[in-house]
């Protein structure tokens, strides 16, 4: 069996952890990265949103890749290494080996166990592709290791995970990609602006899948900061904020509850909200002019026939 390496540079401090999660659970309006998301059950959860009919993001993207996927490759050019970020169960990545003719591919994600049981995983299947995972928190700057290869890259941002950046973060990370390149490329994934009910929907589905995702951030929490939340005592909540043009996951106490840990307590109120996600949704028009002030030129994009999410392709 080939074995993929793996780069671990992520969780190794969990006192600073630790720190950040207690800051943003006692701030006035309490607060925790949607990164936390992301636990081996986290990843798996969200896996299983992707199957829903309501979510309908990771479908419509896959099916704007396969129409799509040799005008991208002639839009990329030649792409010897694929850089992944946030790669999760890599298969979008693998679906576009053969037509970019990936010689080399790097997947990055915080998600460290799940990403080494997805990429072991893959190896078997493509043993050609030289693989390597890096275990990474990238959502404060984006610096990849000498590792993730010395010439050009291809970056590859799909899924809309550049929604939960706001527009001002979103450029900045952005601009860090455009250095990440090294003269090569990037494509990624955008959700676009749709009818309130179709994008509510899609964050909180009537099986309670994302539900579970969310709440899950609280167990996470648990072992991360040693906090004692009891999921009964919490509900998901998601809404369409439509000034801000987001989609936003709060969990909601059902009673007035104190959450407790060494050296801390957190009161809140029944109703009070921890807000644990944004997914910010664009216009075209605005996220081609994001990708251009980021540095990027020769901008193509595809788009489903509904205009419900689109694809761009651009060179750094
Ligand atoms: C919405 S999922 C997308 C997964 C996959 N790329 C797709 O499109 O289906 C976001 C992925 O990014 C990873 N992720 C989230 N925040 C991250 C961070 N700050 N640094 C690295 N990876 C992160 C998660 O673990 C997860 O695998």
């Amino acid at each position: 069996m080939i074995s993929p390496s793996l780069l671990q540079l992520a969780h190794d401090q969990p006192a600073a952890i630790r720190a950040e999660l207690l800051a943003g659970l006692t701030a006035p309006t309490a607060v925790i990265a949607p990164k936390y998301l992301y636990d081996a059950l986290g990843s798996r959860l969200f896996a299983a949103i992707t199957e829903l009919p309501e979510y309908y993001p990771t479908r419509t993207e896959a099916a704007i890749f396969a129409e799509h996927q040799d005008s991208m490759a002639a839009a990329l050019g030649p792409v010897q290494t694929l850089v992944d970020l946030g790669a999760g169960n890599c298969e979008k990545a693998a679906r576009l080996f053969a037509a970019l003719r990936v010689q080399r591919y790097v997947a990055v994600d915080i998600s460290v166990d799940y990403l080494r049981d997805s990429l072991q995983h893959l190896q078997q299947q493509y043993r050609e592709i030289e693989m390597l995972g890096i275990g990474v928190d990238f959502s404060s700057s984006l610096h990849l290791p000498a590792e993730a290869g010395a010439g050009p890259r291809t970056l590859f941002y799909p899924g809309s995970s550049i929604g939960n950046f706001t527009p001002a973060a979103a450029l900045t990370f952005l601009r860090q990609a455009h250095a990440e390149c090294r003269g090569g490329s990037l494509l990624i994934g955008v959700d676009l602006v749709k009818e309130t009910d179709i994008l509510e929907a899609a964050y909180d589905d009537p099986l309670g899948v994302t539900a579970a995702f969310n709440r899950n951030l609280l167990l996470n929490l648990n072992r991360l900061a040693g906090t004692n939340f009891d999921l009964a005592d919490w509900r998901h909540v998601a809404f369409f904020n439509a000034p801000e043009s987001r989609i936003e996951m709060h969990l909601e106490a059902l009673d007035a509850t104190t959450v407790r840990w060494a050296g801390g307590e957190r009161r809140f109120a029944a109703a009070e909200r921890i807000h644990t996600e944004n997914s910010y949704k664009w216009r075209r028009e605005d996220f081609a002019a994001l990708l251009a002030a980021a540095g990027f030129s020769a901008l193509r994009h595809w788009c489903d026939a509904r205009g419900w999410f689109a694809v761009f392709a651009a060179h750094a």
